[in-house]
């Protein structure tokens, strides 16, 4: 079953929408199949962001994401990968259409609310790099057959 990696940023937390974004998730079929609330060092911030060590926003980038604790998360079910991607919407929030968790809860780029990994090989490497394999669990098999 496909998986990725979401994390609600600081904004997100300190605006108090870590429920609301967990509900959507929920609601649409998804399951949560892991879960912490952490403070990120500068060093998983930067190896996370690692593609846009170059761009000029990456100082302020890091700076935001090791500011406050992270809601940092990893859901599976079918599609979810590009469908989350659909559910957070576009990068700058000002962009994003309503009905999306960024189009709905902001309108700063560099305080979008909430990450999701963007590709299949991305989900893979962010998932491994944020969460052990024993912070995982797998309860697909206990759930009845009309929950995906
Ligand atoms: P990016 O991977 O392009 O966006 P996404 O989160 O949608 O995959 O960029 C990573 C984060 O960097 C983005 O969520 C917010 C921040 N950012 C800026 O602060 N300024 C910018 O101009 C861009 C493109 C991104
Ligand atoms: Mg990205």
């Amino acid at each position: 079953m496909e998986r990725t990696f979401l994390a609600i940023k600081p904004d997100g937390v300190q605006r108090g929408l870590v429920g609301e974004i967990i509900q959507r998730l929920e609601q649409k079929g998804f399951t949560l199949v892991g879960l912490k609330l952490l403070q990120v060092s500068k060093e998983l911030a930067s190896t996370h962001y690692g593609e846009h060590q170059a761009k000029p926003f990456f100082p302020g980038l890091v700076e935001f994401i090791t500011s406050g604790p992270v809601v940092a998360m990893v859901w599976e079910g079918k599609g979810v990968i590009a469908t989350a991607r659909k559910m957070i919407g576009a990068t700058n929030p000002l962009n994003s259409e309503p009905g999306t968790i960024r189009g709905d809860f902001g309108i700063d780029v560099g305080r979008n609310v909430i990450h999701g990994s963007d590709a299949p090989e991305t989900a893979v490497k962010e998932i491994s790099l944020w969460f052990g394999p024993e912070e995982l669990v797998a309860w697909s098999s206990s759930l009845t057959p009309w929950i995906y």
